[in-house]
């Protein structure tokens, strides 16, 4: 995340397009985080797989004609992939009104009709609503299904959704608030998924485990500010990657935990973040994917990959690796990538 000033804001909003009630089957946000802790239910399409699509860093504001390029890659992705479900990584705003850039931005998959989750990113609170605030307006957008928090912990947007199959649930994805800025007195620095959010992820892990007979349950991990072993990993020459690294990971001063913890539960085979515009990689270090969205955004920001895209990911049902690539805006495809956790090089073959 390079350090670039706030974008001038520009003017009179426009009105925000009208929205459409989503088709009956998708069950809309919960008022509370169910009881089984599981915010949204994903079943695999007649043909046995199931496409995710994450935008990132889209960085809208309401009025602003530089952001239109992000509306417009928005709108190709999501009618060139056609996804099941789209999860956005934060940073979804950049400027005033929060509300109308939200809902704008957000508004081509409400009339697609496409259930999505969000992942908080740190300039989502930084304008005219304090993230509760953001929050409430992201989940009042039709599609939306992440949960309030009610375990207390710190963030809005920690939520797990599962993928189901003929056995049952067969790969979790855990979203994560990873914070604003760091709170410490005297750090100047990112904020990170916290204490409390660990405890919680490891309390549902633990729990999907035991339920799949003792064996972890397959589950990828996305969230805005990398970790800080996304730092270790670049200048590790043990490591595999393709794509770019644009830029030094913007990982908080300090490491919470988070990635250990996931080692040490064994069910999670790679994070995948935003924040960092530059970079798009999939880096495989110590047998786990340290993963880049594609900056899904426009000139509002720093930019120097172009042109914008999104990330792809799509999921075989029984099967435990996963296919991965890059869209770029006007059509190519790059990165494209099938990753299974035993994998050593990542231009190894499918088993
Ligand atoms: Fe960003």
């Amino acid at each position: 995340m390079k350090n670039s000033a706030t974008a001038a804001i520009a003017g009179a909003a426009m009105a925000i397009p009208g929205v459409d009630a989503l088709a009956s089957g998708n069950s809309g946000p919960a008022d509370k985080t169910p009881a089984d802790g599981i915010a949204y239910r994903l079943k695999y399409n007649k043909d046995g797989k199931i496409k995710i699509l994450q935008f990132t860093d889209t960085h809208y504001i309401e009025g602003d004609e530089r952001s239109e390029r992000a509306l417009r890659n928005v709108i190709q992705m999501l009618d060139t992939e056609k996804p099941d479900f789209v999860i956005h990584t934060g940073d979804i705003v950049f400027g005033k009104p929060a509300e109308a850039s939200a809902r704008h931005i957000l508004q081509p998959l409400v009339d697609r009709k496409i259930p999505f989750a969000v992942a908080m990113g740190n300039h989502d609170s930084d304008y005219d609503l304090t993230r509760t605030e953001m929050f409430k307006v992201l989940r009042s957008i039709p599609g939306n299904v992440n949960t309030i928090d009610d375990d207390g912990i710190s963030g809005c947007s920690n939520d797990i959704i599962t993928l189901s199959g003929k056995n049952g649930v067969d790969r979790i994805f855990y979203l994560f608030d990873s914070g604003n800025r760091d709170e410490i007195a005297g750090v100047k620095g990112w904020s990170y998924v916290k204490q409390d959010q660990i405890a919680w992820y490891k309390k549902h892990s633990r729990k999907f485990t035991e339920a799949n007979g003792g064996k972890p349950v397959p589950a990828l991990a996305f969230f805005h500010i990398p970790v800080p072993e996304y730092k270790e990993a670049i200048r590790d020459t043990s490591r595999v990657m393709m794509g770019n690294i644009g830029e030094e990971p913007g990982a908080p001063k300090f490491n919470s935990g988070l990635y250990l913890a996931m080692r040490e539960m064994g069910d999670v085979q790679g994070i995948v973040t935003g924040h960092d515009h530059n970079s798009d990689y999939v880096m495989l270090w110590q047998k786990f994917f340290l993963i880049y969205g594609r900056f899904s955004g426009c000139d509002t920001v720093y930019n120097d990959l172009k042109p914008n895209g999104a990330r792809v990911f799509e999921f075989s049902e029984g099967d435990e690796g996963f296919r991965t690539w890059v869209r770029l805006y006007g059509g190519k495809v790059e990165q494209d990538l099938y990753l299974y956790p035993e994998m050593k090089n990542l231009t190894s073959p499918r088993p």
